[in-house]
């Protein structure tokens, strides 16, 4: 069942209001406007009918109010005159769904309320589908790696860390939250080329021969063929390409130079290494964490965006890195 609430100083009119929305509603109703903002700090309310002129707190400044707490709730403003100045805000500040002149039609009025309703409720399904759709792929874009990463050493925990240091790193360097949480699920398909790669290249024991590497060194551009077209995995795609460029330019397979290589690619390629150098592998015992940042800053800085080397010590100070290390075992 809907909630309104029912907004009016007079007293007749707000038992008017409240007699013809009696039945298939919940009501609620405030003689004032802050008590209608009371109200509406307190509960959640799907419709609100809401006088314009009242003593000290007028109807625009409660639905400016609800606007800002509870942009979802649809808004409809009561007048008993209309001046332009007040149109205006109704529409700027408070974002109305209608404005209804007093005395109104009482038909016109259930109609306006019920056809607001509906749209209301066919947006929350729309979100609520949307909300849906975004988990599947999301899963998808897990399974697909999960998939992938038994064909290699690398471990799912490998994934969701390179995936959290990515994530916090681009927030550390101004990539806003939204792009940066994109980021982090992308760079999970960073080796999803590697499903190209044959197995006997990819599970050797030994070192490869100079023939090997370059079957191995094919894995970023077959993952951007895997990856397809779909504008979504843009994104992965550039990961994919320009996780092993170096920032020097002696990286592969273009050779890029610095900010020629894209900022999601440099930034994987860090959280990449650093991860690959802090746990242990077949090959070797795991680094500390400081061990593997001086040897990055020292030995391997032409390979890294020296701008985001400093942003990701920073997270080290911070005990961001450890807690995402310690989160994914
Ligand atoms: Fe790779
Ligand atoms: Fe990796």
């Amino acid at each position: 069942m809907h909630t309104l609430l029912l907004v009016d100083d007079d007293a007749d009119v707000l038992a008017t209001l409240t007699r013809s929305f009696r039945k298939g509603y919940k009501t609620l109703s405030a003689s004032g406007g802050q008590a209608a903002i009371d109200i509406l700090n307190a509960e959640s309310v799907d419709l609100i009918i809401c006088d314009q002129r009242m003593p000290n707190v007028g109807g625009v400044e409660v639905l400016t109010h609800a606007f800002h707490i509870q942009p979802q709730a649809v808004r409809i403003l009561l007048t008993g005159y209309t001046d332009v100045e007040s149109l205006l805000s109704c529409v700027n500040d408070a974002h109305i769904y209608k404005y209804i002149t007093k005395p109104w039609i009482p038909d016109d009025l259930h109609f306006t309320v019920v056809r607001a309703l509906e749209s209301l409720d066919l947006q929350r399904q729309l979100d609520e589908a949307r909300t849906q759709l975004e988990a599947a792929y999301q899963e998808t874009v897990v399974m697909l790696c999960l998939a992938a990463e038994g064909k290699d050493q690398d471990t799912a925990s490998h994934l969701y860390r390179v995936q959290h240091y990515t994530q916090a790193l681009a927030i550390a360097v101004g990539v806003d939250e939204k792009e940066a949480t994109h980021m982090g699920l992308m760079s999970m398909l960073h080796d999803i080329g590697k499903l190209a790669t044959p197995d006997a290249i990819l599970k050797k024991p030994g070192k490869l021969t100079d023939e090997e590497w370059i079957v191995m060194r094919e894995h970023p551009l077959a993952g951007v063929r895997i990856l397809g077209t779909n504008p979504f995995y843009e994104m992965a795609r550039e990961i994919s390409a320009g996780h092993h460029e170096n920032f020097d330019g002696t990286g592969y397979p273009n050779k890029l130079v610095g900010e020629n290589i894209p900022l999601s690619a440099r930034i994987v390629k860090l959280a990449d290494v650093f991860d690959a150098l802090t746990t242990k592998r077949p090959y070797k015992e795991p680094w500390t964490m400081t061990e593997a940042l001086d040897n990055i800053e020292l030995h391997s800085s032409g390979m890294f965006d020296p701008k985001l080397v400093a942003a990701f010590k920073e997270l080290f100070v911070q005990g961001t890195l450890s807690d995402i290390r310690k989160t994914y075992v």
